[in-house]
Order: C-alpha cells, then structure tokens, then sequence
C-alpha cells in the first residue's frame, strides 16, 4: 500500500483551514469524477484504468521482450512527460549499476546538447567488448511530433540507424498521436512501428499509455503489474478518496498558508526519477496565472551536505514532501571491526536500510523543528504494484489540487515562450 503520513504538516495548520481545503478538494474531485472541471477533454488518464486494455498490454509487452532479446541498446529519445515517466519506473525498478540480461537504456532528445549526442553517437558506433557490432533499437516518443529536442535528436539517430543496418525499419519505433505532426510524416513516409497516444492524454499523464510502457518493458519491469497497481488504487480511491482528498487538501492549506515551494525529498536515490516526473506533473499542472508552488527535487542525504542549511534555516515559505520506501531489502549489514578506529562499531549489525531510516526521521524532526512542514509517502516497498499506484495517486491529486486553484491542470501554455523567442533567434521560417 501507499500511505500518507500528514502529522508533520498538519500542527502547522489551523483545524478550519485543513476542514475548508477538504470541502474544497472534494468539490475538485467531484468534477473531475463528472468531467466538468477545467480541461475536461484531458481526462484520458483516468479511462484508461477505468477500462484497461489488456490487448494493447500485450502488444507492448511481446514487442519489448523481442526488443530485449535482440538489442545492446535502446535508445529514448523523448522530452517531458514522454520520457520523465518511464526513466522515473526504470530507475525505481531496475538495478543501479549493469543492465542486467536486457539492453541498456540510454536517453536522448531531451536537450539539444551537441556534446551530448557526439558522445552518444560514438558509443553507439564502437563495437562490443568482444568486437562484434552493436544492436541498437529507437523509440521516439513524441505527441505533437514537432517537439525540436526529440526530433533533432532523433534526425541524428535515424539517419545513422538507417546507415548501419539492413533491418534498419525494425529498430525504429514511434510513439505519437493518432495524426498529425512531422514524425507521423516520417512514419507514412518509412513504414515505421507505430503506437498512439490518445488524443485525451497529455504528455505528463502518459506513462501508463506506450509512451512510458514500451520502455520500461523493454528495461525488464513487469508493466501488467505496474498497470493494475494503477488500476487497483484508482478503483479503490473512486470508492473512497478521504485519503487522497486529504493529501491533496493538506497540500493546499500550506499553499494558502503562503508556501511557495514543495521540496521532493528522498533518501533512496533509485526514487530520484519518480521525484523528476513528479517535479514534472506538479510544475508543468501547478504553475498558471502566478499560483502554484515551485517543486523542487532534492535528493538525500547528499542535499543535506549541499542546501540542507537553507532547507533548516533559509526563507520559511517552503514545505517538503518525503517519498518513503518502509521495507527495502537489507542488502548490507555494517559489521563489526576490530579496534573500532572509525568509531563506526555503534552501527555494528544494523542494516544500511535501518540507518538511513533513522536519517529520514532525525531530517524530518530537524526540519519540522526548523519550521518546514512535512508530508511523507510512505511505499509499503518498491514494486511494480506500488509503483502503478503511487502513479495514479499523484496524478489525481495534482488534478484535484489544481482544480482547487480554479486552473487548467493538463495544459502548459507557458512552455511556448522560450520556443517563441528560440525559432525567432534561430530564423525559422514564420517565427
Ligand atoms: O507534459 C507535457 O505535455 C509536456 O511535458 C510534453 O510531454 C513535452 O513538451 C514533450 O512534448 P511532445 O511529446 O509533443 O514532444
């Protein structure tokens, strides 16, 4: 299960103020329950858990496992919501060093970094430690098919694709809305494998569509599981959202209460992508008309050691938000030494999970004493199943929360400004 723990946050709240938020809240999810908030064609989202399709599970599915077993490498090349979602379930299911039996996972067309893609595209053109060439798969994964990032990145990786290999057609394949846009062009044009996003999902809400299943099946990780995670926690808040309305509600009051910056904080660096796609989610939902609260992705202990200072002493307008895993696998026990020169021999049969929990709390109480709300997300463990559910909670709380704020949670109109003035200082034709 997931578990909300809000006692960190609410004694910083007034008992009316939390009830008001509540009342709000729950309004929210009325309309989104009966699409008649902000946005009502975006809600895509919600029925696709409502209905899942187990056909398109299995075409995913059967495509990735042919990918796995034929790929060294497979590339993602996607901006956004059409690649912070999958990086952010690869990360938290899959081991932090080695590939393991499946292709390594490489991410691109996520900037425009020539340096980047230099490096890339000579990795990929070396050969195998045992000589033999490398097999290399795409996966572009753009809505709007126009988005500059992707689609340069990926003019680089097709045209070398097409270069290197007879089978070029095979190892190409493309995520994008139904019609419309250049990549669909390019689609007809070379015969490509194609996946659709629906046309009522945005981009942020896209991980448990082809956008974010594809890549995480081919890293490995079981998406059927993944998938009815999501199901089961959006069935089971449809029944019964106290929970839910009660995060979303608290999260509220602290805005009111004037925080201007919710802090994503964890102490298991393979969250740190799930915090980036939240970032994301919240950021791009949140931020409209001078409102919302800045996220800001903080990775523990490290941060400790880097802004620490100012999470305990700086301006009080911020709040933190902890991810939480409660049972990790006691991978490493700190052993006993003789002589005790480290002084470390206090920790002696102590799990490395046991120590950094003691950490989470002695940050949390510092912080609270500090006077920074806090609200932890408590993963009963780090699975498939709670990772789909985790998805579907954050989800639908940005849409409740940002419906409370009287805004439009699925579109992101600001992001257009710096691509305005980039084609103008690039010349392109029409800017
Ligand atoms: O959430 C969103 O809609 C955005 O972050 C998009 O995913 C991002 O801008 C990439 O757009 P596209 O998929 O059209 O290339």
């Amino acid at each position: 299960m997931i578990r909300f723990d809000h006692s960190s946050a609410h004694t910083f709240l007034e008992p009316d103020a939390l009830q008001k938020a509540f009342e709000q809240a729950k309004t929210a999810f009325g309309k989104v329950q009966s699409k008649t908030g902000h946005g009502p064609e975006w809600l895509g989202w919600r029925d696709i858990l409502s209905d899942p399709n187990d056909a398109l599970l299995s075409e995913v599915d059967s495509l990735a496992q042919s990918i796995r077993n034929d790929a060294d490498v497979f590339i993602v090349c996607g901006i956004g919501g059409s690649y912070l979602g999958a990086r952010a379930v690869i990360d938290a299911l899959t081991p932090h060093f080695g590939a393991g039996k499946g292709p390594e996972i490489i991410y691109a067309g996520h900037h425009m970094s020539g340096t980047y893609l230099r490096d890339l595209m000579n990795y990929l053109k070396a050969p195998k430690a045992d000589g033999s060439p490398k097999s290399v798969y795409v996966n572009v994964i753009s809505k709007s098919g126009t988005t500059t990032e992707t689609a340069l990145a990926f003019r680089v990786i097709r045209k070398w694709i097409h270069e290197t290999y007879d089978d070029a057609k095979k190892r190409i394949v493309c995520t994008t809305s139904q019609s419309g846009g250049a990549l669909n062009k390019l689609i007809d044009a070379n015969g490509y494998k194609k996946f659709v996003l629906p046309d009522d999902v945005g981009g942020r809400f896209s991980v448990l569509t082809p956008v974010g299943l594809l890549p995480i099946a081919v890293a490995g990780v079981d998406i059927r599981n993944l998938f009815y995670g999501a199901v089961s926690a959006y069935n089971e808040i449809e029944k019964n959202p106290d929970d839910l309305l009660t995060y979303a509600s608290t999260r509220l009051a602290l805005y009111n209460s004037g925080k201007a910056m919710d802090m994503i904080a964890s102490f298991e660096p393979e969250l740190g992508g799930m915090g980036g796609w939240m970032q994301q989610l919240f950021g791009e939902s949140e931020g409209k008309n001078g409102k919302g609260m800045f996220p800001v992705l903080l990775g523990f202990s490290t941060d400790l050691h880097s802004v620490g200072q100012m999470v305990q002493e700086g301006q009080r307008n911020m709040m933190e938000t902890f991810l939480v895993v409660d049972n990790a696998p006691k991978a490493i026990i700190v052993e006993e030494e003789d002589g005790d020169t480290d002084g470390l021999n206090y920790l002696a049969g102590k799990s490395f999970h046991e120590i950094n929990s003691k950490a989470y709390l002695g940050t949390r109480e510092a912080h609270v004493e500090g006077g920074v709300p806090c609200i932890s997300i408590h993963f009963d463990k780090l699975d498939e199943e709670h990772v789909g559910r985790f998805i579907y909670l954050c989800e639908i709380a940005i849409a409740v929360y940002v419906y409370c704020l009287d805004e439009n949670p699925f579109d992101q109109p600001g992001v257009e400004a710096y691509k305005k003035a980039m084609f103008r200082l690039l010349g392109k034709p029409g800017a």
